[in-house]
């Protein structure tokens, strides 16, 4: 059996509740704090504020067997934790490039302040290069005399949609530290993760959080390659979905995330990116990223390409034109909106005048929280009524096992664009649609 330490986790948000419930289903003794009290509240109630495949059943699991509870003390968690996981949000700035660190700056200073004995403060926010050394002097700073508080970063790679398994099961853990004993104590919270597998590096700050940054400005520049790709093979009538599978073969190459669309958006790419580019301009070495502002322009550009060829299957007229927008989250298996391409698309297509309704599996209620300008259904085939258009753009398996048949005397045209080149051309010809996606003949 594993050593049960007692855990903190700062900041519940997508990061934060995963990593809370994930500690409590490795045995330790959590309390997770947020200054939301709604959301401390629902938590506490059995209920996750977001959709998360698996995480609700993983909690009521993990409030059931008491070693995990919520609250909005730091008091509360200075005093019932010696190692305490920093998961508040670092979202990017308004009118610039650079992350937001207003609320990792405020967590660590409200935790320290409350700090009595010594202890181990973690990082898992996602944060520009230096921030961590920075930091570890304002937690000194602000913690009273005696209290000794260490810092560590620990990035994490989880994946919305797979948040749980991530957390549990990670492709490798990452500890950035400075002193042996912060090792110590981090080999032995994620101990049985270790124990299964799970390949360790250990290493300084800096390389620590720079290693999150740098894995998505790899993935970033992966999908912004095929979708640069793909604007070569609309003009030239190659398809880049064969052309993917074919560069997937080669193994230096490899197929995943090599799928062309409409690009990525979310919480974290298109913000770390930025982010990214910001910092290495305030440290000089703006040119060695400046590829990245690339990578940020073509994925951008596939979403005004989907603008262009909605106009075009429209006969250049938006005005009087219904659109079904199949997708609102920013991926599948999840209820994330943020900077998400599907939404982005169609408030474009609804500011240009057309008639836009849209339906997601999960994530109409973020939608209409936040552009209530759109016009929302309960089902893709409601989404789709009197539509001259459907697009699909974001890919949950529902918009994939859709039988076009059903659509027969529900649509007005039968257009489809496949923002995601997910669904299956041929049925979709078979049943008298017109089908296109990017980069496809
Ligand atoms: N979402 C992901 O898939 C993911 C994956 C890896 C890394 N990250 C990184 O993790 C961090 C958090 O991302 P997220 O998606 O969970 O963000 P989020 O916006 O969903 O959650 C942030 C939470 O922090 C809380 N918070 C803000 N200020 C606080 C304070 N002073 N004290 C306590 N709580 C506070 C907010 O109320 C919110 O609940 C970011 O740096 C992000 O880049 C996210």
């Amino acid at each position: 059996m594993a050593e049960s330490l007692r855990v903190s986790v700062i900041g519940v948000g997508y990061l934060g509740t995963t990593h809370a419930v994930g500690m409590a289903e490795l045995g330790h003794e959590v309390v997770a704090l947020d200054v939301d009290a709604d959301k401390v509240a629902q938590l506490s109630a059995g209920v996750v504020p977001f959709f998360e495949p698996g995480l609700p059943e993983v909690l009521t699991r993990a409030l059931a067997s008491g070693r995990l509870r919520f609250t909005t003390s730091y008091a509360d968690v200075a005093a019932n934790a010696d190692i305490h996981f920093v998961c508040v949000g670092t979202p990017q700035l308004s009118g610039s490039n650079a992350a937001d660190m207003r609320y990792v700056e405020a967590a660590m200073q409200s935790l320290a302040a409350e700090l009595n004995t010594p202890c181990l403060v973690v990082g898992k926010s996602t944060v520009p290069a230096g921030s961590a050394t920075r930091l570890a002097a304002v937690v000194a700073q602000a913690a009273p005399v005696g209290a000794g508080a260490d810092l560590a970063w620990n990035p994490e790679f989880l994946r919305e949609g797979h948040a749980l398994q991530d957390t549990i099961q990670p492709d490798r853990l990452v500890f950035g530290v400075t002193t042996d004993s912060a090792e110590r104590t981090l080999r032995t919270v994620y101990g049985s993760v270790i124990d299964a597998g799970c390949p360790v590096v250990v290493t300084d700050l800096a390389t620590a959080e720079m290693v999150k940054v740098a894995a998505n400005s790899f993935l970033a520049t992966k999908i912004s390659f095929i979708n640069a790709m793909a604007e070569i093979c609309e003009v030239t009538g190659a398809d880049v979905a064969t052309l993917a599978v074919a560069l997937g073969h080669d193994d230096r190459i490899g197929p995943r995330f090599l799928h062309a669309g409409l690009g990525f958006g979310g919480g974290c790419l298109p913000k770390d990116i930025r982010g990214f580019m910001a910092r290495a301009e305030e440290l000089g070495v703006e040119p060695a990223v400046s590829f990245l502002r690339e990578v940020d322009a073509i994925n951008l550009r596939r979403r005004t390409r989907m603008v262009d060829l909605a106009v075009e299957e429209l006969d250049g007229e938006l005005n009087g034109k219904r659109i079904g927008v199949w997708g609102a989250a920013f991926k599948p298996e999840s209820d994330d909106i943020r900077d998400s391409p599907a939404l982005d698309v169609a408030r474009t297509l609804k500011s240009r005048g057309a008639d836009v309704a849209v339906y997601d599996p999960q994530a109409l209620d973020n939608a209409r929280k936040k552009y209530p300008e759109l016009d929302y259904c309960p089902s893709a085939i409601d989404a789709a009524r009197e539509a001259d258009l459907i697009l699909h753009l974001t890919e949950w398996a529902e918009f994939q096992t859709l039988d076009p048949v059903r659509l027969d005397g529900v649509t007005r045209g039968k257009r489809i664009l496949d923002g995601r080149g997910a669904l299956d051309p041929a049925r979709w010809r078979a049943a008298g649609w017109s089908y296109r996606a990017l980069g496809r003949p």
